[in-house]
């Protein structure tokens, strides 16, 4: 969940583009006044399990990436812990990231496969790709998830690489021989188009593929970017694709989301 502050809005057709305010401002620090960030925190006090968000070699991961200046845009402790629930309620056994950054989401969904289940996870920098390699030792992650480094499009449309044949998509083949069970997009977001099609390619069929940071603070309403903020051209490609489908190919819905970060939310298909 990557946060960016709010720009001006050239080339928007909206008289100016202002940040929404709600859920209330996070950063304030009156008692009484209930906030998504305090929310957040509670339901942190009352739901974080042992084997997942309590688990302190997350917060070791996290130290280890704020101290080699990485930024803070993972998801949340809840977010991640919501992934666990979507993987081990389907009993995930093959998972592919996209975006690993220090492997804090890595870990929460390596976490929900079986010992002989998999996950690779796509990075573009040697730096975040190092960190999280660290990171999953600390956290004895078994198993170890595999991180393919450079840009994640090249790296899924190599000929001669390691996602070049295509798996089969059937239900029901072994590990090895299937598409994934899950796909988890959350890298850069123009590029969310091209990922989109490479997970509709490499997921089986009944498989399901999540978009973090789908909803942009309702930008993706816009038909148009916003200086300073994401681009949301790659998300409204897919939601166009997917309206285009007519339903033939996969089952969608959106999810908007508040929290300690801000108004923003997933996009959650499974493949028919
Ligand atoms: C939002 S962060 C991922 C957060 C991570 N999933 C988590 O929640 O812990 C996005 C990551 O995608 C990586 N990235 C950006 N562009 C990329 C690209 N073209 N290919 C692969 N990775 C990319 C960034 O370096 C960054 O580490």
């Amino acid at each position: 969940m990557s946060s960016a502050t709010a720009g001006t809005s050239r080339g928007v057709d909206v008289a100016t583009y202002h940040r929404p305010h709600f859920p209330p401002d996070s950063s304030s620090e009156e008692s009484s006044t209930l906030t998504a960030a305090k929310t957040d925190k509670y339901l942190e006090s009352r739901l974080s399990h042992m084997e997942y968000a309590a688990d302190p070699s997350l917060a070791r991961g996290q130290e280890r990436a704020n101290a080699a200046g990485m930024p803070k845009i993972s998801v949340s402790p809840m977010q991640g812990q919501f992934l666990s629930v979507l993987a081990r309620g389907m009993r995930a056994e093959k998972i592919l990231e996209i975006g690993t950054l220090a492997g804090y989401s890595t870990t929460f969904l390596a976490r929900s496969l079986p010992s002989h289940g998999r996950i690779d996870t796509l990075e573009f920098s040697p730096l975040h790709a190092r960190i999280a390699q660290e990171n999953f030792i600390d956290s004895d992650l078994y198993p170890f998830p595999t991180i393919h480094i450079g840009p994640a499009l090249d790296i899924l449309r190599d000929p001669n690489g390691a996602f070049a044949s295509p798996p089969g998509t059937e239900e029901g083949l072994p590990v090895d021989e299937r598409g994934y069970d899950l796909c988890f997009i959350d890298a850069d977001k123009g590029g969310y188009y091209g990922y989109w099609l490479e997970c509709l390619r490499l997921t089986r069929k009944g498989g399901m593929i999540i978009l973090d940071n789908a909803i942009q603070d309702g930008r993706i309403t816009l038909d148009k970017n916003v200086e300073g903020q994401h681009d949301v051209s790659g998300l409204r490609k897919v939601y166009d694709w997917v309206k285009e489908d007519g339903g033939k190919t996969v089952l969608m819905s959106g999810i908007q989301t508040v929290g300690g970060k801000h108004w923003d939310g997933f996009a959650i298909a499974v493949k028919l």
